[in-house]
């Protein structure tokens, strides 16, 4: 029903009006190609939609300003990093009163022990340690669970994300068949060797992939997020806690995107037991921290296996991670901002969000969906949600997937680059909301053709 033709026609006059409308970020960009490395401080951001990024001016809430002096709703909300809206607040009166106090010594505060005791609480994993990124808690917790087990491998679900870690750089090809993920930069080894990958769901894969013994652990999302937002389906936890126990496999928990679900994240929500938990990304307020959980046993595994003449060389470190300032912004965060009270609001505004896009959807009969976990939601272009990373990556479309986000872009919206995800905000407004809505429907409109594209 939409016609390519169509589509293309549409995203050249779209790439027209942002390049017309962003002179500034344009220079800007022309300026970076001089020193930084295709014109961008990170690889991946030269995928943003338009023909060059949005350079940023200053962010407070829910909004920020660019260059060029436009405002932008911010649903992308840095994917998780700026949960909290922007310079939230609390988290700056702590940062700017710990600035004056010094930000990194390799020593605790007492801010550490008051963060392992809020995450214990949350979560329910009676130990706690700190890292940098929720990729460094990631890679730390593969290395305690191949330390603890004596076991090669990890087991992750096609099409997830864990941040860089060599062992998710994974995926099946249409045939099933593992192998290193499309784009996967200079893999260190195949990662067939250290990996086994199987579709989320599936409960016999994981039986089969846990039964030789030779699986530390598995890492997984409790609810897939970064392939558009796949549900567990009922009973699949149950399964994959049991199926983990009974093989002497670790669980670990990957909380980093989930903690839209709620203070404790999914695994307080759906009371789920993991042998350990991570969590990164909005629990310093956009301060880099991170921070990963142990059980009981495990952490009695781990003390009694780490002489203390060999504990800053065991792989697990980092000077600046723990510094003064993260834990100081993290409390802050965790004790002002991603309350329940946050919760309760910002998910009634999602159920917003996605009753607008759905309202759109059938409107026009596009045969799309739009999923929903916590204050997490997210329209994808196949018609029943997908159960699978397999089933998901086969509807990427990037045109259309371009076209989405530029569309919105050019109309003060900036939407989660490389799929349809939106975050609410502590400030984010049902003004907002409704704004996306509108928007979100003049683009279906213009996509199927019936001429409504003057609106805008
Ligand atoms: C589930 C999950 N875990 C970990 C990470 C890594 O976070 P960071 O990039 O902050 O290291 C991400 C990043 O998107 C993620 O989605």
């Amino acid at each position: 029903m939409i016609k390519r033709s169509r589509l293309h026609n549409l995203l050249l006059a779209e790439e027209q009006r942002f390049a017309d409308t962003h002179p500034r970020s344009q220079e800007l960009f022309i300026r970076a190609q001089r020193s930084l490395l295709a014109g961008v401080p990170m690889p991946w951001m030269v995928r943003w939609a338009g023909p060059f990024p949005v350079f940023v001016a200053e962010g407070k809430g829910a909004h920020f300003t660019d260059v060029d002096g436009h405002d932008y709703i911010d649903f992308c909300l840095g994917d998780t990093g700026a949960m909290t809206g922007h310079a939230p607040d609390a988290t700056v009166q702590a940062m700017v009163a710990q600035l004056h106090k010094g930000l990194t010594f390799m020593l605790p505060g007492e801010d550490a022990i008051w963060v392992g005791e809020e995450l214990a609480r949350r979560f329910g994993l009676p130990y706690w340690q700190i890292a940098m990124t929720a990729t460094d808690a990631n890679r730390f917790a593969i290395r305690l669970a191949r330390h603890i087990t004596k076991r090669p491998k990890v087991l992750v679900y096609n099409y997830c994300y864990h941040g860089t870690v060599d062992e998710a750089f994974v995926a099946l090809d249409a045939n099933g068949v593992p192998g290193p993920r499309p784009g996967n930069i200079g893999p260190p080894v195949n990662p067939t060797l250290t990996t086994k990958v199987i579709e989320f769901n599936d409960v016999a894969a994981l039986e089969a992939a846990l039964a030789p013994g030779d699986v530390a652990c598995v890492l997984a999302e409790p609810a897939m997020t970064n392939i558009g937002i796949i549900l567990p389906d009922p009973g699949y936890h149950a399964a994959l806690r049991e199926i983990t126990r009974r093989t002497g496999t670790l669980l670990i928990i990957d909380e980093t995107h989930t903690i839209c679900t709620g203070p404790g994240g999914y695994t307080a929500a759906y009371g789920l037991k993991p042998d350990m938990l991570v969590i990164g990304k909005p629990i310093g307020g956009g301060m880099p921290v991170a921070a990963y959980g142990l059980s009981d046993v495990v952490a009695a595994q781990v003390r009694d296996s780490i002489a203390r003449d060999e504990a800053d060389t065991g792989g697990i470190g980092g000077t600046l991670s723990g510094n003064a300032l993260a834990l100081a912004a993290t409390r802050a965060t965790l004790e002002h901002v991603l309350t329940q009270a946050y919760y309760d609001r910002s998910i009634a505004l999602a159920e917003r969000f996605m009753a607008g896009v759905q309202g759109v959807i059938e409107e026009f009969g596009v045969p799309w969906n739009v999923q929903r976990l916590g204050n997490r939601a997210e329209y994808w272009f196949r018609r029943e949600p997908a159960r699978n990373g397999g089933e998901a990556v086969a509807a990427l479309d990037a045109d259309l997937d371009r076209f989405m986000h530029l569309w919105a872009l050019n109309r003060g919206i900036l939407m989660t680059p490389f799929h349809n995800m939106a975050l609410i905000a502590p400030d984010t407004t049902m003004a907002d909301v409704d704004r996306h809505t509108s928007v979100f429907r003049a683009a279906v409109a213009a996509l199927v053709g019936d001429g409504e594209r003057s609106l805008f």
